[in-house]
């Protein structure tokens, strides 16, 4: 995620966008840059790192200016250099984009062929050429803008700064959060209310598709059909201590439908989808010397750890350990030399996994961290760092961190059957491609919210539910019966499908919903096999599967919820949705606090 800043001021904008940018720094941090238009021509200071390297730039090289757009980048297009930062100029137009376009590399060939130069690798430069084109053809920049617009495939937020027309910045936004702020003579552009809050407390959320042209005295809003709307001026309230829902009622909502991009996002950290080759940060060990893997977390990242372990087995044919991290200590686990210890954390400050680190790196274990705050205590302490790009998570009830850890571990498992030797080239650009896929498998998994949110009613008035999974889909079952008990209060157990007869069967009757998570592929037949066992028992089951698994076993199921069919790698990722959806949807029926449940903290620092 990146953040975004504009102003089109009464005065000097440099500093103002400077402490929007702080406020925006949760956001990115990679990169950062401001722009503005001084006498007729574009000034940029940009520097790689921390906001501070730029307000040495500043410090050394003042920017002056009343209009201006900056930027804190969370590299995904093009590693974090000066060149690469923005805000990217192309001729008379300047830009920042928070997101990613999925369709730059033909629209890059297609402006290259055109004789433009490209100055940095960013997917977002391609923008500015089109816009910059269309300007120097003759259109106006709300023209430009407006034809260039639906020529981007998924998730943006920009704003525009041009050389020749000083009093006005334009915004746009899809998939992408963009805010705009109404002032004194002066009006502005955030990635959220928080970054604006010092500027003015009235705000409008654009909403999907709308761009905005920004003045000084007033802003005119259009949707995607370029018709002029308005849109509710709101108070936002915002303070430095909060970070806003936008349109979204909840956070958990907003976090759930975040989880296309924030994996993509991920994941462009930890594959090379144009080599076909995964990839990880440097590290200084030699990977191909692990003998056996101890993976330790807490609550939803300990369920991403026991996904991981088949694929580690799968993959890596590594031997794996896996330990709740409250357990781990005490059970005087045997860590062996050649032993990599990973630990698997949103906040990178839970004190019993932190404890589990302190404890095998005494034993002598090579400590890789799986971690969403990057300067958190566990990253600090890691031997190999492998954050996730999840962004902050407000809502108690882990969700986008849940499925950024799990494409990182995917990842993490391919590149240790590469150093292992157990993995051919061509399994290897295989699997790049599969991860490459998820996010809009999970993007089409979302378009199922309405139907989710439906079947809801069968489950909010139960006082248990159970969840079956096989293979990887049994930890997405003990997952889905924790986001359930965690916001809903229902209590539910998840249990491998195959175990269900020795005990957990005795608990079904009619009161008793059964959501089955069983995409079709090796394990389906056996998973509905098990299910079957519940439907004779008068068992109400809620069957998640794709259109294949669905008109096999779809009948005499009181709901089905269909996924994409997707390959059983990525699968984990996908059907993660729709148990966050229900478990979301059952608790805003029964009315409870989905962000902060009861009795539950975010990051638990007490062991
Ligand atoms: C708390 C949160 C859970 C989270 C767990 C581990 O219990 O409520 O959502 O999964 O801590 O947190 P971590 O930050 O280590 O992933």
């Amino acid at each position: 995620m990146c953040g975004i800043v504009g102003i089109v001021g009464r005065e000097a904008v440099a500093q103002r966008l400077f402490d929007g940018l702080k406020r925006l720094e949760y956001r990115g941090y990679d990169s950062a840059g401001i722009c503005t238009v001084q006498n007729g021509e574009f000034e940029r200071r940009r520097a790689e790192g921390k906001l501070e390297n730029l307000a040495r730039e500043l410090t050394v090289e003042p920017l002056y200016g009343d209009v201006g757009i900056a930027h804190t980048r969370w590299a995904t297009h093009g590693a974090p250099t000066v060149d690469n930062a923005h805000p990217h100029i192309a001729g008379p137009v300047a830009l920042v984009h928070n997101g990613i376009i999925e369709n730059f590399k033909p629209l890059r060939d297609e402006l290259l062929a055109d004789g433009r130069k490209f100055l940095s690798e960013t997917d977002s430069e391609v923008v500015a050429h089109l816009v910059a084109r269309e300007i120097e053809r003759g259109a106006s920049p709300t023209d430009a803008v407006a034809t260039v617009l639906p020529r981007l495939h998924g998730a943006f937020a920009i704003a525009f700064l041009f050389k020749d027309y000083p009093d006005q910045i334009i915004g746009a936004r899809m998939g992408a959060p963009l805010t705009v702020g109404y002032g004194q003579g002066e009006n502005y552009l955030g990635s959220d209310a928080l970054a604006l809050a010092p500027l003015t407390q009235k705000i409008a959320y654009l909403e999907e598709g709308d761009w905005a042209v920004v003045e000084r005295d007033r802003i005119q809003i259009y949707d995607r059909a370029n018709q002029p709307v308005t849109r509710v001026i709101v108070e936002s309230g915002a303070s430095s201590a909060r970070i806003e829902k936008g349109n979204y009622r909840h956070y958990m909502q907003k976090e759930i439908f975040e989880q296309p991009i924030v994996v993509a996002q991920t994941l462009q950290s930890y594959v090379r989808p144009f080599e076909g080759k995964v990839a990880l940060p440097d590290f200084d060990f030699d990977l191909s010397t692990v003998n056996r893997v101890t993976i330790v977390a807490c609550g939803t990242s300990f369920y991403a750890g026991m996904v991981a372990k088949y694929w580690f087995e799968q993959f890596a044919r590594v031997p794996v350990d896996i330990d709740v991290a409250s357990e781990f200590r005490y059970r005087q686990p045997v860590l062996e030399p050649g032993g990599l210890a990973l630990f698997i954390s949103q906040s990178g400050e839970t004190a019993d996994t932190l404890a589990a680190l302190r404890h095998a790196r005494e034993e002598g274990q090579v400590i890789a961290v799986v971690v969403n705050v990057p300067t958190s205590s566990m990253a600090r302490e890691a031997d190999l760092l492998l954050p996730t790009h999840a962004g902050p998570e407000i809502g108690v009830a882990s969700t986008k961190a849940f499925t950024c850890q799990l494409a990182v571990l995917a990842a993490l498992a391919a590149n240790l059957a590469r150093a292992k030797g157990r993995m051919s080239e061509e399994e290897e650009r295989e699997i790049v491609a599969h991860l490459q896929e998820a996010p809009e498998a999970m993007n089409l998994a979302l378009g199922h919210d309405d139907d989710i949110a439906q079947h809801a009613h069968l489950v909010a008035p139960a006082r248990d539910v159970l969840y079956l999974g096989r293979g990887p889909d049994y930890p997405m079952a003990l997952e889905g019966a924790l986001k359930l008990k965690e916001i809903s209060y229902i209590h539910a157990e998840g249990y491998a499908a195959g175990e269900m007869k020795h005990g957990p069967i005795a608990l079904i009757d009619d009161l008793v919903p059964v959501i089955v998570l069983a995409p079709s592929g090796p394990l389906f037949e056996k998973t509905v096999s098990n299910m079957q066992e519940v439907r004779a028992r008068g068992g109400k089951i809620i069957l998640i599967s794709d259109a294949k698994g669905l008109a096999e076993a779809g009948d005499g199921c009181v709901a089905t919820i269909e996924m994409p069919e997707v390959h059983p790698l990525i699968a984990p990722l996908v059907y993660a949705v729709p148990v966050q959806l229900l478990a979301y949807h059952v608790a805003v029926a029964k009315g409870t606090d989905v962000d902060q449940p009861r009795n539950l903290a975010k990051s638990v620092t007490v062991e």
